[in-house]
């Protein structure tokens, strides 16, 4: 079992948990995730490990509640417990000093961007972050990347905060500024690193091709177990099949199938829908 030591609201839908979990907060890196399993009929999901501390044991998971998993994750209070936290997970991200790097977070997926942009900065790169959400009242850990952060910029799809716009458009518009017809060379950016969405991280994946910056994406397709047995995790990387649990989840954006991760993530769409109702009836917020 592992304790909720703390849980906070970040911002309607969106919550952060903290988790005692000794054992993960020694080994884990930034990058990587759990799988949980709130109860024993519970069903298992992919969550990044969003910040640890490994004095205390502590680590944290932000989760947006979409469906009936993270609508119960949701429904925990400080002091409740969930079954199994089996992790850390995945490949940890690539933390070298590259110069100048553009970290890219839209909605939840602010969360995870947070520790690799804390570690990448904490060796010496220049770290530029763009965070962006559908508005100003749904932006996560405005203050967190701001600390962390050389340059940081704000988008909103409404307009309420920052840049009106989409964080790509932001980004297409910085990178036309900033680099064409640069000469300086120490302005480079030696490459982008985006998690969200997977239509944004695609549609950052369109802007850095033409101006050939190396594109990192965390991809989020459905999982199971997590351990590369299942085979529910499969993305095409680069014509190739890849695992996303063991080969992941970090990829180069330039290389990935989006249009085939979008599809499979839609393959259960229905039977989701069906749980969700389930559950809303369950707790008498359906007739
Ligand atoms: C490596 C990884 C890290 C992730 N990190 C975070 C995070 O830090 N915070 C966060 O809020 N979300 C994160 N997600 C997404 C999260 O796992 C899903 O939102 C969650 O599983 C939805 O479950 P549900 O029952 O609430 O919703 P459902 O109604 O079951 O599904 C809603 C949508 O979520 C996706 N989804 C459903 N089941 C899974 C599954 N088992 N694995 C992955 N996606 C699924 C599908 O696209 C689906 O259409 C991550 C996903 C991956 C793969
Ligand atoms: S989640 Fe089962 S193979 Fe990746």
């Amino acid at each position: 079992m592992y304790r909720i030591v703390k849980k906070e609201k970040l911002v309607k839908d969106i919550d952060r948990f903290y988790l005692k979990a000794p054992l993960i907060a020694r080994k884990v890196k930034a990058g990587q995730f759990v799988v949980i399993r709130i109860n024993e009929d519970g069903e298992r999901i992919p969550l990044t490990i969003a910040d640890y501390n490994r004095s205390n044991g502590i680590i944290n998971i932000v989760s947006m509640r979409v469906g009936k998993t993270t609508a119960l994750l949701s429904s925990l209070k400080e002091g409740d417990s969930i079954m199994d936290v089996v992790g850390p997970l995945g490949n940890a991200s690539e933390i070298e000093n590259f110069g100048r790097v553009i970290c890219v977070g839209g909605g939840v997926g602010v969360a995870p961007i947070f520790p690799i942009a804390r570690e990448l900065k904490k060796i010496g790169n220049y770290v530029i972050s763009i965070i962006g959400a559908r508005s100003k009242d749904l932006l996560i850990l405005k203050e967190e990347m701001k600390d962390i952060s050389d340059e940081l910029y704000i988008c909103s799809d409404d307009g309420s905060i920052g840049y009106h716009g989409f964080v790509s458009d932001f980004l297409k518009e910085y990178l036309e500024k900033n680099l064409t017809g640069n000469a300086d060379k120490r302005k480079d950016i030696a490459r982008v690193i985006a998690i969200g969405p997977a239509l944004m991280m695609a549609a950052v994946t369109r802007v850095t091709e033409p101006f050939n910056i190396k594109t990192i994406v965390s991809l989020n397709s459905i999982m199971v177990d997590g351990t590369g047995m299942c085979g529910a995790c499969r993305v095409e990387v680069g014509g190739k099949t890849k695992f996303v649990c063991v080969d992941g989840p970090e990829f180069d954006g330039h290389q990935v199938n989006f249009d085939l991760l979008l599809s499979r993530q839609k393959t259960y769409c229905e039977h989701e829908k069906e749980c969700m109702d389930l559950y809303k009836h369950k707790c008498g917020l359906l007739e």
